[in-house]
């Protein structure tokens, strides 16, 4: 594969995905029978830079890893999606594990355990200062401690590098923070979470929500609304609507992150906003009717020819 894009850095999480799956999720209290469980490879920053890969992007990922015995095969298995992993460190600690369980309708719940990612420092950031100085794109999340992603987004904004944020799984974020930010990605409850907004189906909440994230001091933003489509909007508030491809659902886990990286690539690779929604929308569509995280991302070839499938 011909990779065009500049360098994207990714410095987020890395994580084993212990996954259950259910025929549905328990009360409170309740124990259900897991029809199958498996181990995957997962974390949303490594997910994120294996779509990115997985679409043509050039992507180095700094991240932390255990000293147990998953840590090698996680990365091993990051690399093979051409995912440059040189940078990432290896800490006396376990890998960062992530519980989730999906139920039959592919939805999920994720329960997280930050182990080596809880380990990453700002000081090993700044041990990497060539990082940012040969990239293009940082993109960050909210799985690794928040002075290291704050660090990130200060270094790249300060070298003009694009910075893109997923505040996933939501959690405060500092005022300061926002004007640091080119383009947030983030899905209905981490809007939710940020504006106060009750995002019901009424696109005029979310348009209010992704207006409000605009005047917090965010250049772009995009709101993604899981089988409704998603929401672009500018800092001049001009609006881009997107709806996504109707697929049969296996499992949503790193269906964002997939949007993401393809988002990213399809904008470095010079496509309009409307064009890098669709393709972003095409490839979590695929990524959702697939089990598991990095294993459902699909590479550029799989989204251009279901692209082709849905015009025709
Ligand atoms: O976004 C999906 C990811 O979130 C999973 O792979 C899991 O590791 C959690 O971090």
């Amino acid at each position: 594969m011909e990779r065009t894009v500049l360098n994207i850095v990714v410095v987020g999480s890395i994580n084993m995905d212990f996954v259950c799956y259910i025929r549905k999720l328990p009360q409170l209290g309740e124990t259900v029978q897991s029809y199958k469980t498996e181990t995957k490879s997962g974390g949303k920053g490594a997910n994120q830079a294996v779509a990115a890969a997985l679409s043509g992007g050039n992507v180095t990922l700094i991240g932390a890893v255990g000293n147990d015995f998953y840590s090698r095969d996680i990365l091993f298995g990051i690399k093979k999606y051409q995912v440059n992993t040189d940078r990432v460190l290896w800490k006396d600690s376990d890998i960062g594990t992530s519980f989730v369980v999906v139920d039959e309708t592919g939805q999920n719940n994720v329960f997280l355990s930050e182990g080596a990612n809880g380990c990453l420092t700002v000081e090993d950031l700044q041990g990497l200062p060539e990082l940012f100085d040969s990239s293009s794109v940082l993109l960050v999340q909210n799985e690794i401690p928040w002075a290291c992603t704050r660090y990130a987004l200060e270094a790249a904004k300060q070298r003009g590098v694009q910075t893109y944020y997923n505040p996933a799984p939501a959690s405060e974020i500092e005022e300061v923070v926002f004007p640091l930010i080119d383009v947030m990605i983030l899905n209905e409850s981490e809007a939710e979470f940020i504006t106060s907004i009750r995002l019901e189906d009424d696109l005029s909440n979310i348009r209010q929500a992704a207006s409000q994230i605009i005047a917090l001091g965010v250049k772009e933003v995009i709101i993604t609304l899981g089988e409704k489509g998603s929401l672009y909007m500018n800092h001049q508030e001009e609006a881009v609507f997107t709806s996504a491809y109707p697929v049969q659902v296996v499992d949503t886990t790193a269906a964002g992150d997939t949007f993401i990286g393809s988002f990213i690539v399809a904008r470095q690779q010079g496509m309009t906003i409307k064009d890098a929604l669709q393709r972003a929308s095409a490839a979590s569509a695929i990524a959702v009717s697939r089990a598991g995280a990095q294993e459902s991302i699909p590479n550029v070839e799989e989204i251009a020819n279901f692209l082709e499938r849905c015009s025709t």
